[in-house]
């Protein structure tokens, strides 16, 4: 008799808390803000998260000690002995590298593929007695390791008869892209250039109808050139991009191979309508092909041109050129490994892990939007999750979001921070202090800025403050690192 109270009241408890359950299953989320334009395409963030991509120039200047050919190489000079494009794919690997990039054409015209419409190829050498493809080759040893694979068909070619005759020459051209898009699956990006000789006949390249008929052949493609689609030339060869690095510009603007929009290209426009982000492509000899007289720029400024280029929102294409046997040289593998080496040895610890964060304001609140855009999101080492702000905060004094470290928590000198820019890029200017001391600040993040600071610091808090007139800003990561390859000479 006794137990039927207590039976009800054990009853009417388990119902109160299915109830509280239901309703924090039902409490609803804080949506994401709006876009703001452009944005990037699923290619081109897919591209953007890259950040080291590698280009292999080889062809017949390797046999000739020349950058720019002729068209009048003799093909049986192409002979190489021993290649091997699964050692570039290690070279690549080494590197950190998720995507090659074959010069599948240079501007002498020598095809590294058995094209059906010249007989300027690896037909016409004795390399495996004419029947080769060094395209074949590249890409299934890129797939076998699990990498992407691209392609450069260089526009310039000083080789083909039909070169000049506007007509004859456009239909070459889409001819090979058909071969080359159609003939070893999936291609990832497709370089152009205007590069060209001060004396080359004048011709106008039907860019547009290539460039549509790259995207009807491979709908995931990332299309390069000075003026895209995809992805922008960041207007030098030594692989850096400005401080100020948008990855908006107005296509308008730009023609392809005109010179006088290097700038432009370096840094983007802040109100440019098409998403155009910046590829730094640099080699690490003094030439883009093998010579037997150059070796590999030091890890030194490799890592320069790292922070100068991941580290300014853009990807880094870092060209290795196999030599005339077709093998990467053992001691340029080496670099690649020590490059490689060490950005995971910088980057491979967060030093901002395990931080408390705090920002100006977190839209949604903390309670009503629960973790969706939390200050503790630049943190938990995932790229799917950001910061965001209250739509009302920054307007006067801008957005500010701060860590909080554990005691006793190591020094560092490199500070990472991260938009989530599948959002739109929108931080225009930021600053970063430590324990309220100003160590470093910049204008655009995008990606990924890099800022190494002077000096290695222990502070408990790091501050980020921004202003970002285009939108609230949204932070996908703020991380410390510590980088112990800096020489005094570069701080
Ligand atoms: C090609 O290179 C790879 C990687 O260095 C190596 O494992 C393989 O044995 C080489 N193949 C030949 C035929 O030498
Ligand atoms: C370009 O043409 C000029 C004049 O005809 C000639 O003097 C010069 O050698 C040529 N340059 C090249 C690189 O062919
Ligand atoms: C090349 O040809 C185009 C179109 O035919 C013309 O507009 C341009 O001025 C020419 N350039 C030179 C350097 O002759
Ligand atoms: C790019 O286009 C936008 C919108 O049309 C315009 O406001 C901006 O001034 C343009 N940029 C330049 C450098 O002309
Ligand atoms: C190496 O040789 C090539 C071809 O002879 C030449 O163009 C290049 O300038 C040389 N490189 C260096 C660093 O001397
Ligand atoms: C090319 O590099 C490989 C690997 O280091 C080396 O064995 C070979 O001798 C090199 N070929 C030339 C022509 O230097
Ligand atoms: C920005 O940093 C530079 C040094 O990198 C410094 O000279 C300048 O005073 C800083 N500006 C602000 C507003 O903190």
């Amino acid at each position: 008799m006794a137990a039927s109270p207590l039976l009800f009241l054990a009853a009417a408890a388990l119902a109160v808390a299915t109830l509280v359950s239901s309703t924090e299953a039902w409490r609803l989320a804080t949506p994401p803000p709006l876009p703001v334009l452009p944005v990037p395409s699923a290619p081109q963030l897919k591209w953007q998260r890259r950040e080291v991509i590698m280009f292999f120039h080889f062809g017949m200047n390797t046999f000739t000690d020349s950058e720019w050919g002729t068209g009048s190489e003799d093909p049986s000079l192409f002979y190489p002995g021993a290649l091997n494009a699964t050692q570039w794919m290690d070279a690549a690997r080494a590197a950190g590298a998720s995507l090659v990039i074959l010069v599948a054409k240079h501007h002498d015209g020598f095809c590294l593929w058995p094209s059906a419409y010249t007989a300027h190829s690896v037909r016409s050498s004795a390399w495996r007695g004419g029947s080769g493809d060094v395209v074949g080759e590249f890409v299934a040893a890129a797939r076998a390791r699990g990498l992407d694979a691209g392609l450069y068909l260089s526009p310039w070619d000083r080789h083909d008869e039909r070169y000049g005759e506007e007509e004859a020459y456009n239909e070459y051209y889409e001819a090979q892209l058909h071969e080359l898009l159609t003939g070893y699956g999936s291609v990832s990006e497709i370089w152009f250039d205007g590069a060209k000789g001060k004396n080359a006949t004048n011709m106008t390249y039907h860019f547009q109808e290539w460039f549509q008929t790259v995207k009807q052949l491979q709908r995931f493609i990332n299309i390069f050139s000075d003026d895209g689609p995809d992805v922008r030339w960041v207007g030098d060869e030594k692989g850096f991009a400005g401080t100020t690095c948008w990855s908006t510009v107005n296509r308008s603007m730009i023609t392809i191979g005109e010179a006088g929009i290097e700038k432009y290209l370096n840094e983007g426009d802040p109100r440019g309508s098409d998403w155009v982000p910046p590829e730094c492509d640099v080699s690490i000899r003094p030439g883009w092909f093998w010579h037997s007289n150059e070796t590999a720029k030091p890890l030194s400024e490799l890592l320069e041109i790292y922070y100068n280029s991941v580290g300014r929102n853009c990807v880094l294409l870092l060209n290795a050129p196999p030599n005339s046997t077709g093998l990467v040289e053992d001691a340029d593998i080496a670099r690649l490994r020590e490059f490689g080496a060490a950005v995971a040895t910088i980057f491979g610890t967060d030093l901002a892990a395990g931080s408390a964060a705090r920002a100006s304001s977190e839209r949604g609140g903390r309670r009503g939007g629960g973790a969706g855009f939390a200050a503790r999101n630049v943190v938990d080492g995932r790229d799917d999750t950001y910061w965001a702000p209250t739509a009302e905060d920054g307007r006067r004094n801008g957005y500010w979001i701060e860590l909080r470290r554990p005691a006793a928590a190591p020094p560092f000198n490199v500070v990472r921070i991260q938009e989530h820019v599948a959002l739109g890029q929108r931080v225009e200017r930021h600053s970063v202090y430590v324990d309220g001391a100003p160590v470093a600040n910049g204008t655009t993040v995008g990606h990924k800025r890099l800022h190494r600071l002077p000096r290695a610091v222990a502070g408990r808090t790091v501050r980020v403050w921004i202003t970002a007139p285009r939108g609230p800003p949204l932070l996908t990561a703020v991380g410390l690192h510590h980088d112990p390859f800096v020489e005094a000479d570069t701080m």
